[in-house]
């Protein structure tokens, strides 16, 4: 695993791009890493690509751990990051370690949280103990009722600055990597410029560390795609047509072939 996070420290220092993804079973996993993707984020995101649901609010601790043993099994030499989802870290430092722990144990090299200042406890706390810590920072979605919407975050200056700050503490106290989601170009270049540790973003603009997308984005399946995003294919249209080609088949009596031609 040191090897893994070798590769990422040296990219950083080299100015060398890399690339997650996120993936949640070990089918695209193993595709992922066979692409040759740095990394794969089993992202609390599942909630809404693989479980339907409207936000990351509803998916649990053991869910989390489900997905991430599955992607682990395939990962191969794609670092892993595991989300912990909302109500599994934020009460103490010693909650976080313990969640923390059990993705681990599912297979995660690195857990990911959300948040800025008041995270910096259970990071310190949880790095101290030998956990890689990634810090998601901006647009943070696990808060997203409070808000009412997905909202891009640092757009005024007090927010950069607060943002810039938390960063910068959040790395002080031991995070091995920070993610930055939805936040403006020229901050994000600026936050990556100054952390001692490689940053990933999303919605960010290109000067980051690493890029990550979620999956269904890339593969062109998802309902609605972000404006940030990009579909590398359009995957909902191959997969339907497939899917109807063989209904069809089926249908017509052309699927399958006798059975004496298959023995
Ligand atoms: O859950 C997720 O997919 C994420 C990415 C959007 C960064 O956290």
């Amino acid at each position: 695993m040191s090897k893994k996070l070798d590769v990422w420290r040296r990219y950083k220092a080299e100015g060398r791009k890399l690339s997650l993804v996120t993936a949640y079973d070990y089918a695209f996993a193993h595709l992922a890493a066979q692409a040759g993707l740095d990394g794969l984020l089993v992202g609390d995101s599942l909630a809404m690509v693989v479980q339907g649901q409207t936000d990351t609010v509803g998916v649990d601790l053991h869910t989390m751990c489900y997905h991430t043993a599955m992607v682990a099994r395939a990962a191969g030499d794609c670092l892993v990051f595991a989300d912990l989802p909302l109500g599994s870290y934020e009460g103490s430092p010693t909650q976080a370690w313990e969640s923390s722990v059990a993705l681990l144990k599912a297979g995660a090299d690195v857990v990911k949280l959300e948040g800025g200042a008041e995270m910096v406890d259970s990071v310190a706390f949880c790095a101290q103990r030998g956990i890689n810590v990634c810090a998601h920072l901006g647009l943070t979605p696990q808060r997203v009722r409070q808000w009412g919407r997905f909202r891009r975050a640092g757009k005024t200056a007090d927010e950069a600055a607060q943002l810039e700050a938390d960063a910068a503490r959040l790395a002080q106290a031991g995070a091995a990597f920070l993610l930055l989601e939805a936040v403006p170009q020229e901050l994000a270049a600026r936050i990556t410029r100054n952390s001692p540790v490689p940053v990933i973003g999303i919605g960010a603009g290109p000067d980051t560390d690493a890029q990550v997308l979620v999956l269904h984005d890339v593969l062109g399946l998802s309902e609605r795609t972000p404006r940030f995003a990009r579909a590398f294919m359009q995957g909902a249209e191959i997969v339907t047509d497939a899917l109807r080609n063989y209904a069809d088949a089926v249908r017509l009596g052309h699927f399958p072939p006798d059975a004496g031609a298959t023995d």
